[in-house]
């Protein structure tokens, strides 16, 4: 393969790890970004914002459109009603749904969706949450902890995968392989804002920790030109890919 049949390889695959999270107030405003984006982004994540305003709705209407849907619907609720629900979501065509990642909740999870394409992943986690967080909430462990005690309970349960920060990705992939899908958010290009995150990491840093997935919200949202803003990530995830790209 010459270098430039490469490098297109290594952006369609880079461009298949970035899933974009659509948080704008309606389908109106997602659908004028998506539209904006055009081809450069084939996965969409669809979160609590627009869920709430018709975005369940509008799901369908990616989905139609050939994309990919992640529902970050961070699901918990007793077994039955975590059941009922990822059954619901199991029709959609969604290819991702989220649900907490505690051990009931994922159980139930898993049993629902059993025999669908829709893979459940399991919010480890939060990435705006630090250990003084999670000791203000009440939780005996630190994020390091909590993150691999989650990660082997969603082994346990069955689940696909599992959200958590690039800080996290490499000890758990040493631990578990392959048999889970990480996906990373709290992901900031060199530059921007972290906002409400606390737990970040630099596009290549994730790929490099072993993140199959990354999300990314304001710094392509917000950005002045959210198409260049995918352009230059993408690059930075397929340099960090690229076999040639020193460590
Ligand atoms: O704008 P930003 O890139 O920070 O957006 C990150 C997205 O990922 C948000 O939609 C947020 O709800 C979601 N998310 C997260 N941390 C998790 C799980 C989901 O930031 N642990």
């Amino acid at each position: 393969m010459d270098a430039d049949a490469l490098r297109q390889r290594e952006l369609t695959i880079a461009r298949e790890k970035l899933i974009v999270a659509l948080d704008v107030p309606t389908p109106r405003d997602a659908r004028a970004l998506v539209s904006d984006l055009e081809d450069t982004v084939v996965f969409y994540k669809i979160g609590l914002e627009l869920a709430y305003s018709g975005g369940l709705a509008f799901a369908e209407e990616l989905i139609k459109d050939g994309k990919q849907v992640f529902l970050d619907l961070k699901l918990h609720d007793i077994p039955a009603t975590v059941s009922r629900a990822c059954t619901q979501v199991a029709n959609s065509g969604a290819s991702f749904l989220t649900v907490h990642a505690y051990p009931q909740t994922m159980r139930a999870a898993k049993i629902a969706t059993a025999g669908s394409s829709l893979r459940v992943l399991g919010v480890t986690v939060l990435t705006s949450c630090d250990d003084l967080d999670l000791a203000e909430a009440g939780y005996a462990y630190g994020v390091r902890d909590l993150v691999a005690r989650r990660a082997a309970q969603a082994c346990e349960a069955g689940i696909d995968g599992l959200v958590l920060s690039a800080g996290e990705a490499s000890s758990i992939r040493a631990s578990i392989g392959h048999k889970l899908i990480l996906v990373t958010p709290g992901i900031r290009p060199k530059g921007s804002a972290a906002a409400d995150q606390k737990r970040l990491a630099t596009p290549a840093a994730a790929i490099k920790a072993g993140a199959d997935y990354l999300v990314v919200g304001r710094p392509i949202t917000r950005a002045e030109n959210p198409r260049e803003a995918v352009a230059s990530i993408g690059a930075e995830i397929a340099a960090a890919l690229s076999p040639h790209q020193a460590s």
